[in-house]
């Protein structure tokens, strides 16, 4: 921390501040990039799909995880400051799941940032740094850009960071061992839209001189919406009208990237919408939690009681598969284990390629009869058709879900092909079928 101090320090008389250029429009949108996907940075060709299946299982059990973790240091009501928090978690591992590449600074320059919902303060490696991962992309020189300033102590978003009187630092620490340190800047950003470049002047954003853990070196940060004031769609705010979107694509060799969208761009063109609020508990002050009451598989309430989900179930792009608490999933275990002990030919299967925890059935050729699943929440059903349900191997199918002691989550392969809304104005999120593959630029 001193040492961040010290560049802050540094920082700060070295560098000009420069005025911003406005600029308002209502709508836009990001590509967002699966790792699956041959457009990704992250993509990786050697793996079959299966391999990339267990691979995106475990990213989402490390998340849930950390998730885990979190909200219990909440619940204890030690810190409301993540920043502090995390940085005593010990995971095992993390890699993205979707990347967005958006512009910085004055001239603009490309950045690669993990894209996610449950980070708050967006930042990226910043020159001159005192230690930096590897990254492929050149690290920001703030020397370079005429619009890069040091966020003033007086800004509204001061409160969330550890200020002294020359500016404020920011600490945020992910999972084991990565950590990203800093000086809270402002800068203008850049959007490459179909329509040409949106450029938003003056946000808040940490410049990361102290960062340190694998991340991988295709990317050069992270680009965060949570739920806090600092994040990009608290920032944004009516410049967004409050609310961003997307429509997850299936991933395979046709799939081009999906959207994130924001303003008038994050709409709803169906007439059958749903909306649930958001939980506004301790443990979902930061992260989109939803209160989920039941779920049934197959058009069949498991019947689970009232306060099996006392933390909701959060709403996540960083995780691929969904989890489900330990209840839940014994319950829907239960289900799927006389569900498909109707049928003569299916029987569990345990191949070696497996891995414990996973639910995987033997697939008889030409069988059909998988079941739905719908999740409760709310005021609203979100349906999980079996496509999203179930993961297909030639020879088997798995569960595209796995358990966690405490944490559920809905995951992004089981939001796939739905039209998601977050609106922060009212606080709730709407949903309906959409085919993503038909969402272009
Ligand atoms: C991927 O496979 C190719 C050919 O099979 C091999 O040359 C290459 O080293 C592999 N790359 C990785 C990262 O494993
Ligand atoms: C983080 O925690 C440490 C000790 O637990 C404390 O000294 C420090 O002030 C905290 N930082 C913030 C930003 O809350
Ligand atoms: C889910 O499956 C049940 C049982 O097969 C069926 O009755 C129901 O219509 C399905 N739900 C949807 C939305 O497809
Ligand atoms: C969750 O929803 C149920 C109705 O489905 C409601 O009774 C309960 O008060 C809600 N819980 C919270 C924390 O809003
Ligand atoms: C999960 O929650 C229960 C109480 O609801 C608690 O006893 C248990 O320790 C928790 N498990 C983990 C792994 O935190």
């Amino acid at each position: 921390m001193a040492q961040t101090v010290a560049m802050m320090i540094y920082l700060f008389f070295n560098l000009l501040s420069h005025s911003f250029l406005p600029c308002m429009s209502s709508g836009f949108s990001l590509k967002l990039i699966h790792r699956d996907s041959p457009h990704s940075p992250l993509y990786q060709p050697n793996l079959s799909d299966f391999e990339r299946f267990k691979k995106n299982t475990k990213i989402s059990e490390a998340r849930a995880s950390y998730f885990q973790q979190w909200s219990e240091a909440m619940g204890k009501g030690n810190s409301n400051k993540l920043q502090n928090v995390s940085l005593r978690l010990p995971l095992k591992y993390h890699d993205p799941i979707f990347t967005v590449e958006l512009g910085l600074g004055t001239p603009v320059v490309k950045r690669t940032l993990i894209f996610d919902t449950g980070s708050g303060l967006t930042w990226t490696q910043c020159k001159p740094c005192i230690r930096c991962f590897k990254q492929d992309q050149p690290l920001f020189d703030t020397r370079k850009s005429r619009s890069f300033k040091i966020m003033s102590r007086k800004n509204r978003l001061a409160k969330s960071f550890k200020c002294t009187p020359i500016g404020c630092v920011y600490y945020i620490g992910y999972y084991s061992g990565q950590i990203s340190a800093g000086v809270v800047s402002v800068e203008n950003f850049a959007f490459q839209t179909t329509a040409g470049v949106h450029r938003v002047p003056g946000l808040v954003f940490g410049c990361g001189t102290t960062n340190l853990g694998n991340f991988p070196p295709k990317i050069s940060g992270i680009f965060g919406l949570d739920k806090e004031p600092i994040s990009f769609a608290r920032q944004l705010g009516s410049l967004i009208k409050e609310r961003f979107s997307y429509c997850l694509q299936a991933i395979n060799s046709n799939t081009k990237e999906s959207y994130l969208r924001f303003g008038d761009e994050a709409m709803i063109r169906r007439t059958n919408a749903q909306s649930t609020p958001f939980l506004k508990t301790k443990q979902n002050a930061i992260l989109y939690g939803l209160n989920l009451s039941d779920i049934s598989i197959g058009g069949q309430k498991l019947g689970l009681k009232q306060g099996t989900f006392p933390e909701g179930c959060v709403i996540d792009s960083g995780s691929s598969v969904s989890l489900l608490n330990r209840i839940a999933f014994l319950a829907a275990k239960k289900f799927f284990t006389t569900y498909f002990s109707k049928f003569k030919n299916i029987r569990r299967y345990v191949g070696r390629e497996v891995p414990k925890g996973f639910l995987c059935y033997t697939q008889p050729n030409g069988f059909t009869n998988f079941p739905n699943m719908t999740y409760h929440f709310q005021g609203a059903d979100f349906h999980v058709p079996s496509a999203n349900l179930f993961f297909f191997e030639r020879k088997f199918f798995c569960l595209a879900m796995v358990t966690s002691p405490n944490v559920t989550i809905l995951g992004a392969y089981q939001q796939r092909n739905v039209r998601i809304v977050y609106d922060l104005k009212d606080e709730m999120l709407s949903f309906a079928p959409e085919d993503c593959a038909k969402d272009a630029a």
